[in-house]
């Protein structure tokens, strides 16, 4: 067997040319959360395991079979954020921000989650993340949808994704849900898996997300939240969808989605995909009015949603521009000291420079062109007897020889 150290199972490695696409998608999702007005912010990626588990529900898969949770020295439960809602939520709190409502948050980093890796499923993945705080009118679900829109469109992936939207209903119409659901999926309790039995017991609305092939098959006839709305929720739903409209956004109302997480209530919405296999969702959010009041803190509506950020980047080929770097090239060790200065006033000139001394000239001609350089400086011998350098321009495939100052003004002229 190898001995070679490789990444834990489910994490990957972000070599350049995929961090490049990460930085890309995150810069997208921070610029259009700027014209909403939000405003980035970041939380610790370990938290108290508590922040997690009674909010997004203990009998969620996120908390009851995902969580990366162990004990610190201390004997603290601690675990690893497996989403970033309630941790905002915690710092909302901790840091008493009652008084600056309403907030938008926009967030980005790594999420941990302990599931069966596979094409767009990690076990260490990233995601950018939006949060309003504090507003309670449907226009803000409105607003909030049409944001990841913005986002989607701005990675030109507007026509590869669809919105599907629900709703859980108010606490009133959850309770009655609650019940109704109870009663229908006891009469199947001998059928039923042991994880969904165990559900049944303590919340079992969440066997509607069951994985288990039997027991999808009794969920395809269960209630539908729908059938429990009041009037309330009815009016709230409808409103969102009023404001939709009006914003042309597309949708299909799809009322088995019900959300990983316990906290939702009213609107629940995902934008799907065809394009890049069974993971097929890219974002996931929706209302959870009642999180900060779970978590001890004062009563506070709030709406977010996150996107995944792999599963955004598998989505297209995202061809980024690259800035072109020069290069320096001594030729001799003797003019090492030359090339140093020279790659540093190129630099204090905001010109992206390298030096590359080492190896066979055409070796390190060849580094060049795989960098995209668009020009090479080589300094040997004669050029530091003459104080003019060789500009070579690969593209043109031209020499000619100049001092510092006329290379300089030369490059910041050239095309970027
Ligand atoms: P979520 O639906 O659990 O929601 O995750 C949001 C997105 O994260 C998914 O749509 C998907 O793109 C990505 N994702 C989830 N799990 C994985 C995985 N194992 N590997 C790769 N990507 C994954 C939340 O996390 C909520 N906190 C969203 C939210 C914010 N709701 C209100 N505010």
């Amino acid at each position: 067997m190898s001995n070679k150290l490789q990444q834990l199972r489910g994490t990957k490695d972000l070599l350049p040319e995929s961090f490049k696409v990460h930085d890309y998608i995150i810069n997208t999702a921070r610029k259009v959360g700027e014209l909403y007005g939000y405003a980035a912010m970041s939380t610790p990626i370990i938290e108290y395991t508590k922040v997690f588990d009674r909010t997004l529900g203990d009998t969620s898969d996120v908390v009851s079979k995902e969580m990366y949770s162990f004990l610190d020295k201390s004997n603290d439960s601690i675990s690893l954020r497996p989403e970033f809602t309630a941790g905002i939520i915690r710092s909302f709190i901790s840091n008493n921000l009652h008084d600056k409502l309403p907030l938008k948050f926009f967030s980005c980093g790594p999420v941990f989650r302990y599931d069966r890796p596979q094409a767009g499923r990690q076990r260490q993945f990233h995601q950018v993340n939006f949060e309003y705080i504090g507003t309670d009118s449907p226009y803000s679900d409105g607003e909030t949808i049409k944001l990841a829109c913005d986002l989607l469109a701005a990675l030109q992936l507007e026509d590869q994704a669809r919105l599907e939207i629900n709703s859980l209903g108010c606490r009133q119409s959850q309770n009655i849900y609650q019940q109704k659901i109870f009663s229908y999926f006891n009469d199947y309790k001998e059928q039923l898996s042991d994880d969904s039995v165990r559900r049944l017991a303590k919340n079992p609305m969440r066997i509607l997300d069951t994985k288990d092939q039997g027991d999808k098959i009794i969920v395809q006839n269960a209630p539908l939240v729908s059938e429990c709305y009041t009037d309330e929720a009815k009016r709230y739903f409808d409103a969102v969808l009023k404001y939709l409209d009006l914003l042309n956004v597309n949708y299909i109302i799809n009322p088995r989605i019900v959300r990983g997480l316990d906290y939702y209530c009213h609107t629940a919405f995902e934008f799907i995909t065809e394009n890049i296999g069974s993971q097929s969702t890219l974002i996931g959010g929706g209302r959870y009015d009642g999180l900060a009041k779970i978590m001890n803190g004062p009563q506070t509506p709030a709406i977010g949603f996150a996107a995944g950020i792999e599963r955004l980047a598998l989505m297209r080929q995202y061809n980024l521009p690259t800035i072109r770097p020069v290069f320096v090239i001594p030729i001799g060790d003797e003019s090492i000291d030359s090339c140093l200065i020279l790659a540093d006033l190129l630099r204090q000139h905001n010109i992206q420079t390298q030096l590359y001394a080492q190896g066979k000239i055409d070796r390190r001609l060849q580094y060049a062109l795989n960098a995209k350089a668009r020009y090479v400086i080589f300094i040997g011998t004669e050029e530091l007897a003459n104080n003019k350098y060789k500009l070579k321009d690969l593209d043109s495939r031209q020499e000619i020889l100049a001092t510092s100052e006329e290379i300089i003004a030369l490059i910041k002229q050239a095309p970027k």
